[in-house]
């Protein structure tokens, strides 16, 4: 997916599975002049700069937007070093679970007379394919502008919701953000099963991708419910049924999508701290 906005430039702290995927997407959409910290990284396309660390930056770099994609760990002594350099500054969070108030907090303590702004987004992978799902909270005092440059950011790799409090973006996290890991095991589940009922390896695992796909393109390009969807593969006593007799007992997928997600919601809040 594209975007006809005009992309904010940025610096991109943290390029590793999420930050990379986001990466790829952004330069597929005509970033202006940006920074990305990295170190495992070779090349970057003119004009942006790649550089190992912080301290490296040209010392006239402005970015726009400062992207944190860094493990939720790394991100104190990430935000002391920004600090110390931005004063003033729209720091677009990617981390599960760090709360705004603890960001903010880290920021303030490192330098005195800082200004910093706190948006969060809870993006997924598929972002690298521009078919990403972003989540987006921002902090009472985010400008319009802040908040649409930062729109604009996660809109060029995919769709973009925002929601009205912090803490639906642990609910975001549970749902899209881990999302497709949970779409990646229903792949790996059907080929095994494939296997099991006699077919070969390959042939299973096409057949399982190929499934997630064009029922994932369905879901995409039709209006129609999921549960729609799903009565129209279900013939009365047919197959299907047989199958999702056991798939919907109720000790099976609700219950267990069910706590899988409150799991993953408990935990963004416990990474919160
Ligand atoms: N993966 C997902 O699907 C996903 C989805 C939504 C949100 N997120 C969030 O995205 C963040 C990153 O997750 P990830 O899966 O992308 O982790 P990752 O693959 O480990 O990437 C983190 C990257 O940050 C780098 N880094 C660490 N300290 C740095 C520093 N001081 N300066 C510059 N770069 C530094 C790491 O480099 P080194 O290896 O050299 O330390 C690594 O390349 C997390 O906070 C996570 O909550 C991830």
């Amino acid at each position: 997916m594209s975007t006809s906005t005009r992309l904010p430039s940025i610096l991109l702290v943290g390029c590793g599975k999420m930050g990379g995927a986001m990466l790829d997407g952004w330069l597929a959409c005509g970033l202006p002049p940006s920074a990305v910290i990295d170190r495992h990284r070779d090349t970057l396309p003119a004009p942006h700069v790649l550089v190992p660390s912080l301290g490296d930056l040209p010392a006239s770099f402005q970015p726009d937007v400062i992207v944190l994609a860094v493990k939720p760990q790394k991100a104190d002594a990430v935000l002391e070093t920004l600090a110390r350099r931005f004063a003033r500054a729209t720091l677009l969070s990617v981390m599960a679970g760090r709360s705004i108030a603890s960001l903010s907090r880290v920021y303030s303590q490192a330098a005195t007379d800082t200004a910093p702004v706190f948006i969060r987004a809870m993006p997924n992978t598929p972002s690298t394919l521009g078919a990403g799902m972003t989540g987006l909270y921002a902090s009472p005092d985010a400008t319009p502008e802040q908040k649409q440059h930062c729109d604009s950011l996660m809109r060029a790799v995919g769709q973009t919701v925002w929601v009205d409090t912090e803490q639906q973006i642990d609910a975001v996290t549970g749902i899209s953000g881990s999302g497709p890991a949970y779409v990646f095991l229903l792949a790996e589940l059907l080929e095994k099963a494939g296997v099991e009922q006699g077919l070969p390896q390959a042939t299973a695992r096409t057949l399982a991708r190929a499934t997630l796909y064009g029922a994932g393109q369905m879901l995409h390009s039709l209006p129609t419910d999921a549960a729609e969807l799903r009565r129209n593969v279900t013939s009365p006593g047919g197959t299907t049924a047989e199958a999702l007799g056991v798939l919907m007992a109720s000790d099976a997928w609700p219950a267990s999508t069910s706590q899988a997600v409150a799991a993953a919601v408990r935990r963004a809040g416990e990474l919160a701290g």
